[in-house]
């Protein structure tokens, strides 16, 4: 009666990854019950995120081959756009948003085309808006740009309107912190910038920042993205707070991969009650007024909160 703040699964959003060079699903080591999968296993995989109740996936994609402009993002025999299609087939009505990024395409693992050694914002620009439209043709209701590149929310909705998809909406990665929590992510989608080219402080935020992150949001909102999120999650709650104290829009919160990483292994180890932790934290990030969580944990959450829905069980277990 007394909770304030109750996890629920319609919070949730569930990553995948899905990889255009396999046959059969494959683990992900520093992400324990994480898989690449591969086209054939999608349907499978949304049938048990829909059955689970989870309201929407969130979909990144591992291509064929890679290259200097990252050809295969905005291919419309992209693995991204493949999958969106196959999922259509069985699931019309289910949420599914895209990852809009180049990093997983380029050979030097930018989220942005290179000039010599830094990346070219405006250039950029023209490709992202390229694959928003592209996934929404496949099918997709919501597009995510993640890269961080400034103006990349007006692009993608300029571009969107431009081909008729005005209901397609963004949801964008504004509050992106430049993060040693992406870890196991970059092993999994294999995105870290190439050895000797960087990193990608060049366009992701300070760690320190917290004024600057609103700038981000607003500036987003401004120029029309339906959903804002701040990412990682854990160790950037004040920031989702502010955030919610400031805005009007919906807000979205990514518990990284890094975040997921060291909930599994403490909790392999014995040193952590895993779905206690997890649920603590995933409580506490909607207490700081996040909307929806992205989160690895989505359908282990389902099942516990189906098994006992109230969500006060933290600190039972
Ligand atoms: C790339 C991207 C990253 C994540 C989502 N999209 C990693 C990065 O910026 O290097 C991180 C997700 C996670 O760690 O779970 N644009
Ligand atoms: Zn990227």
């Amino acid at each position: 009666m007394f909770s304030e703040t109750r996890l629920a699964i319609s919070d949730l959003i569930y990553p995948i990854f899905v990889d255009s060079r396999i046959t059969s699903r494959e683990p992900v080591p520093s992400m324990p019950g994480i898989y690449r999968l591969s086209l054939a296993d999608v349907p499978d995989e949304i049938e048990e995120v829909m059955s689970l109740q989870i309201p929407g996936i969130l979909v990144f994609g591992l291509p064929e081959r890679k290259d200097p402009i990252g050809s295969e993002a905005y291919s419309e025999r992209g693995i991204v756009q493949r999958t969106v299609e196959e999922i259509r087939k069985v699931a019309p009505d289910f949420v599914v948003a895209t990852d809009v990024c180049l990093c997983q395409y380029t050979d030097h693992g930018h989220c942005g085309v290179l000039h010599g050694s830094t990346v070219d914002n405006d250039e950029t620009l023209k490709l992202l808006a390229e694959i928003a439209v592209s996934h929404a043709k496949a099918g997709a209701d919501l597009v995510c740009p993640s890269g961080m590149m400034d103006g990349q929310v007006k692009a993608i909705r300029a571009a969107l309107d431009d081909n008729l998809f005005q209901d397609t909406a963004i949801m964008s990665y504004s509050a992106k912190y430049a993060s040693s929590f992406y870890g196991p992510f970059r092993e999994a989608a294999e995105s870290a910038p190439f050895w000797g080219l960087g990193d990608r402080r060049g366009y992701q935020m300070n760690l320190a920042n917290r004024r600057e992150a609103m700038r981000e949001i607003e500036e987003d909102i401004t120029e029309g993205a339906d959903i804002v999120m701040v990412k990682p999650a854990l160790s950037y709650l004040d920031v989702i707070r502010d955030a919610r104290i400031q805005f009007r829009e919906p807000i979205a919160a990514y518990s990284t991969s890094g975040e997921y990483a060291m909930i599994k292994a403490a909790g392999a180890a014995n040193w952590l009650n895993e779905k206690a932790i997890a649920l603590e934290i995933l409580t506490a990030i909607k207490r700081a007024g996040a909307d929806l969580t992205i989160t690895y944990f989505a359908k282990e959450v389902a099942k516990w909160l189906q098994e006992r829905p109230d969500a006060d069980q933290a600190h039972k277990t």
